[in-house]
């Protein structure tokens, strides 16, 4: 099972990017193929119409691929003002719109449709970020994806890593291991 893991945020110290790359690192221990992968990677621009009309991005196109060769995901989001960040709604957008003139990649839902979602936050506050998560919720569902029941607020984020990024609180890994195997399993059903 293809497993990919990307956080919606690319500051430096991000708890969503620790999550995120804890969540890789756990995956890959327990059987997937987990790509992890760095929205700050890419280069894409705020949608505008203009812009794709002129042409879908390259990264946009790379962004599409990935996405699409992987059933099985797991987002991990800030909260900004009780939703989901700019950069989580930028970055969905641009993949579920249809590629203009683009033979192969015309219908946009193609690298989200049917995908297996698990959704993630991390937040500094009490609530973990789970007011973002109900947010993005629908808007997978309207980009065709499948949510997985299980779900995990960090809360307290600020005091679950160690210096080095790695997350050290057990509860905490518990409940993300669960939310993994759930992903895997209803994607791998899917499959079939
Ligand atoms: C926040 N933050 C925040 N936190 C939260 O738990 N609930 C919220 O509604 C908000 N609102 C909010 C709005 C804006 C504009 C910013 C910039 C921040 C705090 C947020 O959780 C914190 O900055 C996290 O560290 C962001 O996630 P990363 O970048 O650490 O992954």
């Amino acid at each position: 099972m293809k497993l990919l893991v990307f956080a919606g945020s690319t500051r430096l110290k991000s708890f969503n990017r620790q999550l995120a790359r804890a969540t890789a690192a756990m995956a890959s221990a327990s059987g997937p193929e987990v790509t992890h992968l760095e929205l700050g990677d890419f280069d894409i621009p705020m949608y505008n119409a203009d812009l794709e009309a002129r042409g879908t991005p390259a990264d946009v196109l790379r962004l599409k691929e990935i996405m699409h060769a992987h059933p099985a995901w797991i987002i991990c989001t800030p909260e900004y003002n009780a939703s989901y960040p700019a950069l989580v709604k930028n970055t969905l957008d641009w993949v579920s719109s249809p590629v203009q003139g683009h033979a192969t990649w015309n219908d946009g839902f193609r690298s989200t449709r049917g995908k297996v979602v698990g959704m993630l936050s991390a937040s500094p506050g009490a609530l973990g970020g789970l007011r973002s998560q109900s947010h993005l919720a629908p808007l997978l569902l309207n980009l065709q994806c499948w949510l997985a029941p299980l779900n995990f607020a960090l809360a307290h984020a600020a005091d679950a890593f160690d210096a080095d990024g790695a997350l050290v609180n057990e509860p905490a890994r518990r409940h993300v291991q669960a939310v993994i195997d759930q992903v895997v399993w209803a994607a791998g059903r899917l499959q079939t």
